[in-house]
């Protein structure tokens, strides 16, 4: 299939084990193994992704790539990739080794700064340990030029909380290198209403292929929302990368969801299932994945006035 570099964003997941089973994430519920990416395959994933000209976007997709023993190595390998953590391993130990490497930016998903609110979003996890780790790696990292962001998530269970409650929580005045970014909670796993998220109407990608997603297993999937694997379109561990995006499953695939035919795309059958979008619709949705990310902040916050 023809594929522009520049439209194709690729995730590897170094591991899909994780220390939280948070309430809006498809990882409790996984249909796939917890485990680590063989460090081999890490190595050819590099060479492939890079070999096709193409950029990592993320460390993971499931999983908290701060359990992999050997991050500051993949992130060597892919200089250019960001990380998102949920907090609760960056030890000062953990903190180092990233401040060592050429990471340039690191995501801390706090989510809510609400006591009574944080455990229902992340679940498992310990929001005072949270807040005293997160504090002393912003001081540890100080003057440092990695960009960090502490993510706020935007759900309905959440919308009384501010920016500027994280900002003065954290003291990010004194932090440069930091700064609050907003996620608004998606259907990831079930396209239902939740107290979390609203239902979808359509591929929320608005394309079929915008992703090439590397499983810690090395199975190849098309599309970030695809946590299960149920659309995999081909296995890195005896497949090139080339291979798999030229392979004839990709094409069968992209033809049934052109008919909007999802007897065999369970996934895609989950986001359509209240209702197929318009071709103009899918044209809006690409222009919104195509923005900046900060125009890309300006729609979510239009559209999370459903919230209220
Ligand atoms: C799947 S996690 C993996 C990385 C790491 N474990 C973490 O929590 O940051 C990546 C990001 O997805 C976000 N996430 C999980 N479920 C989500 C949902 N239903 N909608 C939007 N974001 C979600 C998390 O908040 C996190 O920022
Ligand atoms: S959001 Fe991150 S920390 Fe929470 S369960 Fe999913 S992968 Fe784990």
């Amino acid at each position: 299939m023809k594929f522009s570099p520049r439209r194709i964003k690729v995730l590897v997941e170094l591991t899909s084990k994780c220390n939280l089973r948070c309430g809006m994430c498809p990882l409790p519920v996984l249909r796939r193994p917890y485990e680590d990416m063989e460090f081999d395959l890490v190595e050819k994933a590099e060479r492939e992704i890079h070999g096709l000209g193409l950029k990592l976007k993320w460390l993971h997709e499931m999983g908290e790539p701060l359990l992999y023993s050997r991050i500051d190595d993949a992130i060597r390998l892919f200089p250019e990739a960001s990380i998102s953590t949920n907090g609760l391993v960056l030890t000062e130990e953990v903190g180092a080794k990233l401040l060592a490497s050429p990471l340039k930016r690191l995501r801390i998903s706090v989510d809510s700064i609400n006591p009574k609110v944080y455990p229902q979003l992340r679940t498992g996890g310990d929001f005072d340990k949270l807040v005293d780790m997160t504090m002393k790696f912003l001081e540890q990292a100080k003057g440092h030029p990695i960009r960090i962001e502490i993510q706020k998530m935007r759900s309905r269970m959440t919308v009384d909380e501010t920016v500027e409650d994280f900002r003065k929580l954290f003291h990010l005045k004194q932090y440069r290198n930091a700064r609050v970014i907003e996620r608004t909670c998606e259907a990831f796993d079930v396209n239902d209403e939740t107290d979390l998220h609203g239902k979808f109407y359509g591929c929320v990608q608005g394309a079929f292929f915008n992703w090439i997603v590397i499983f810690a297993d090395g199975r190849v999937t098309h599309c970030c929302y695809d946590a299960h694997g149920d659309q995999v379109i081909g296995d890195l561990k005896t497949q090139s990368l080339t291979e798999i995006i030229e392979g004839s499953k990709l094409v069968q695939m992209q033809a049934l969801f052109d008919k909007r035919d999802f007897s065999e795309l369970p996934r895609c059958a989950e986001c359509f299932k209240h209702g197929g979008e318009s071709a103009a619709w899918t044209g809006v949705l690409s222009g919104v994945q195509a923005l900046p990310e900060a125009a890309k902040d300006v729609v979510r916050k239009v559209l999370d006035v459903r919230y209220r």
